[in-house]
């Protein structure tokens, strides 16, 4: 089978699979046993993104642990907002902290966009790894989304109410503008980058954009992300675009403009209700909490994705936003295993 008829590839298409498949966004994360030895030997987080090697065999420990169809990139979305000139750490127990935070249309001006090959050498090195290892199933590239980073990069780190952000939105249009347009360009560039280095396809992650009311993120928000898709389209027709956003239910007919070949759910949204309002493959979108129940719930919850998935154009199953750091592996396995089984089931 040639790697473009994998059914991940095909289920974003739109075309027929003998079964949904599966990935898990953060699979190669810290549930996993090896995942944390690996993360331990590398010193910090970051330190572990910029390394090739590492990064590399950390990207595969899911495919063996447990048997996903996909693989995705080890790397972070603010890998490369450290590169537009904004310290990046992690802080145990509080997350991401940024700074300087970007608080006027001057600081937003004075951002670099990078140029992945002289900026990230490291980020392209590890795709290229992992395609010398990887031959018989997709790798998928990622970015954060203009939003999503600009968030970041105005709060200084993870927002309950996201203050700065949205201010920043209504009350300064320069500085909105300058640095989303710093970001649109990053994130195309960044995109085109992964794909020329060999990934498969590419996953956008709008998470944060679900904070925002309808009329908001269609004047503020919509117009950016729309220019990525439509560049990254433009140059790469044939690599899919998955977007995804945490409690969007309410932005999925704008988001439905898109020309994405994938919409990516979280749990709250209900399939029926999704497909009532778009026409794109979707993917999902099962609780990631559903992963502490026992077997036979966690089986029926399946059945019930895979079955309204099967009215979608395409279905590529996940979890409706990344996997814990508490959950069993061994549960991990049996999702994918039982998504693989019932999935071949119902189509016959
Ligand atoms: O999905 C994957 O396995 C690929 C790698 C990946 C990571 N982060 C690894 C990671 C991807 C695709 C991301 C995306 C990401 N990062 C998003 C969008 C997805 C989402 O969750 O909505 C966001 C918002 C971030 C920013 C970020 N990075 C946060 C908020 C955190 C958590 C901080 C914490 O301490 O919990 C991270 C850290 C992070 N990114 C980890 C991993 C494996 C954990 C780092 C560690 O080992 O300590």
């Amino acid at each position: 089978m040639s790697l473009k008829d994998h059914p991940i590839l095909r289920a974003a298409r739109g075309e027929k699979t003998d079964y949904t498949p599966i990935w898990i966004m953060r699979q190669a994360g810290r549930y996993s046993e090896r995942y944390r030895r690996i993360r331990a030997k590398a010193g910090s987080f970051m330190e572990l993104c910029r390394n090739p090697e590492l990064a590399a065999e950390v990207t595969l420990i899911p495919i063996e642990e447990i048997g996903v169809d996909a693989a995705i990139l080890f790397s972070d979305i603010l890998v490369p907002v450290e590169k537009m000139g904004i310290e990046v750490k992690f802080v145990e127990g509080k997350g991401p902290v940024l700074s300087p935070k970007v608080e006027t249309a001057d600081d937003a001006r004075r951002l670099k966009v990078p140029e992945p090959e002289k900026d990230l050498p490291y980020v392209l090195e590890t795709i290229q790894l992992i395609k010398r290892r990887l031959t018989d199933r997709p790798l998928i590239g990622f970015s954060g989304a203009p939003f999503t980073l600009a968030s970041y990069m105005l709060e200084g780190g993870s927002s309950k109410n996201y203050i700065n952000a949205k201010s920043a939105m209504w009350n300064s249009p320069e500085l909105w503008d300058t640095l989303m347009g710093k970001l649109v360009d990053t994130v195309v560039e960044y995109l085109s980058a992964q794909i020329e280095a060999g990934v498969d396809l590419v996953q956008i992650f709008d998470s944060w954009m679900g904070v925002l009311s309808r009329e908001d993120y269609e004047r503020f928000v919509f117009p950016y992300t729309e220019k990525v898709v439509k560049a990254l389209k433009e140059r790469h027709p044939s690599v899919p675009i998955i977007h995804f956003g945490v409690n969007a239910s309410h932005l999925l007919e704008v988001n439905n403009r898109l020309p994405v070949d994938v919409i990516g759910l979280d749990w709250r949204t209900e399939i029926p209700f999704a497909l009532e309002r778009i026409d794109k493959s979707i993917q999902g979108n099962l609780d990631p909490v559903a992963l502490f129940a026992d077997e036979k719930t966690i089986t029926e919850k399946v059945e019930k994705i895979l079955t309204e998935g099967l009215k979608a154009r395409g279905h590529i199953f996940n979890l409706g936003h990344g996997i814990l750091p508490p959950t069993d592996p061994a549960k991990a396995r049996f999702l994918v295993e039982t998504v693989h089984k019932l999935s071949r089931e119902l189509r016959t």
